[in-house]
């Protein structure tokens, strides 16, 4: 499996990064992450470039880093500084140095050449500096599975009702078709469910009485991040489509980042318009969005399983596929552009 490398992903929340030096892996890449004295982040190819053993097994002397095999040492961009015994400096004595940027308390690694690095692509939603919405960061859930069939379950929302049934989910959800809009930037997949039962989440957090109409809206972000737009409001509002903040509201945001062909990591966080200063109410929806992601889990797990495997098996492609269909398109394009581009 190839990776689109001209893209902004997650290395982690901010809260992860501390003058401990800390090891991520992202697409087969093993990374150095450190911060320097000032706090600014480090992100370097975690391999002394004379023995291989990885950085992240050294120490941070100031803001440099030491090879803890024979002491070479290298400063931030990566260049050495200091080999123990030797006086002259090789060229060839350099690590790899990944652009890092930190915002909205998250920490983002640019994997593609650091020329093309532009602060201005990294991701961002409006809600996160609107005063109305609670922004919380929940867990960084490792999945044993490929980093495209989590995208595709980000932009699905037929599986809540099979995969979910006690949280996101409910039967009379099954039948309803799911609609796309797979002409912008982002893939769309959505649909509403009208006058029916709430949902547990929503039977926990909304107070409701009487039926609800019920949203999800799947929002893909190219390459792999996931904003998910639900909510419920009372039936008789009739809600409209424009109309939602009206509702209760809530955005689950999924950061992808690849790890390897077989393994990623799903930074998950909520955002919400209901009951913003109240922590517990964000620790209880963590919980039950620990649940249903584990459901998540253990579904693409098993499918990894049985994809490595065997893998030569044919599926079949559904009406609900859609959007998925488009998406694996797209980073396939992504990739091969990316190709053609360095050669
Ligand atoms: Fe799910």
């Amino acid at each position: 499996m190839k990776f689109v490398r001209q893209a902004w992903y997650v290395a982690g929340w901010s809260s992860e990064f501390t003058r401990i030096i800390t090891r991520i892996t992202i697409m087969n890449e093993n990374i150095a992450l450190y911060r320097t004295k000032t706090g600014k982040i480090v992100a370097l190819q975690d391999r002394c470039p004379h023995k291989s053993l990885p950085l992240s097994m050294g120490r941070l002397i100031d803001d440099n880093i030491q090879c803890g095999y024979h002491g070479m040492t290298f400063n931030p961009e990566g260049y050495c500084v200091r080999i123990p015994g030797q006086g002259s400096i090789p060229r060839s004595a350099v690590v790899k140095n990944f652009p890092v940027q930190e915002k909205n308390d998250i920490v983002w690694i640019w994997m593609g050449p650091p020329e093309k690095a532009d602060e201005k692509e990294i991701f961002h939603l409006e809600e996160f500096d609107n005063s109305g919405w609670k922004s919380h960061q929940g867990d960084a859930l490792y999945f044993q599975s490929n980093y495209l069939n989590v995208a595709e379950n980000l932009v699905d929302p037929a599986h809540v009702s099979f995969v979910h049934p006690t949280t996101l989910g409910n039967p009379e959800s099954e039948n309803v078709t799911v609609k796309t809009d797979i002409s912008g930037e982002v893939l769309v997949a959505w649909r509403w469910i009208r006058d029916a039962p709430p949902v547990g989440f929503f039977k926990s957090f909304g107070n409701f009485t009487g039926n609800v109409d019920r949203w999800h809206y799947y929002y893909l972000y190219m390459p792999s991040i996931a904003v998910i737009d639900f909510g419920s409001a009372n039936t008789s509002w009739n809600l409209k489509e424009e109309e939602r903040h009206k509702g209760v509201r809530v955005f689950t945001v999924h950061f992808l980042t690849p790890v390897s062909e077989t393994e990623c990591i799903d930074r998950w966080m909520h955002l919400r318009n209901i009951q913003i200063d109240d922590e517990e109410v964000s620790r209880k929806m963590d919980e039950m969005f620990r649940l249903a992601f584990d459901e998540d889990k253990a579904i693409l797990e098993a499918i990894q399983q049985e994809e490595s495997r065997s893998s030569n098996q044919q599926t079949i492609s559904l009406a609900i596929d859609k959007a998925p269909n488009v998406y694996r398109l797209r980073i396939k394009r992504m990739i091969e552009n990316e190709v053609n581009s360095n050669t």
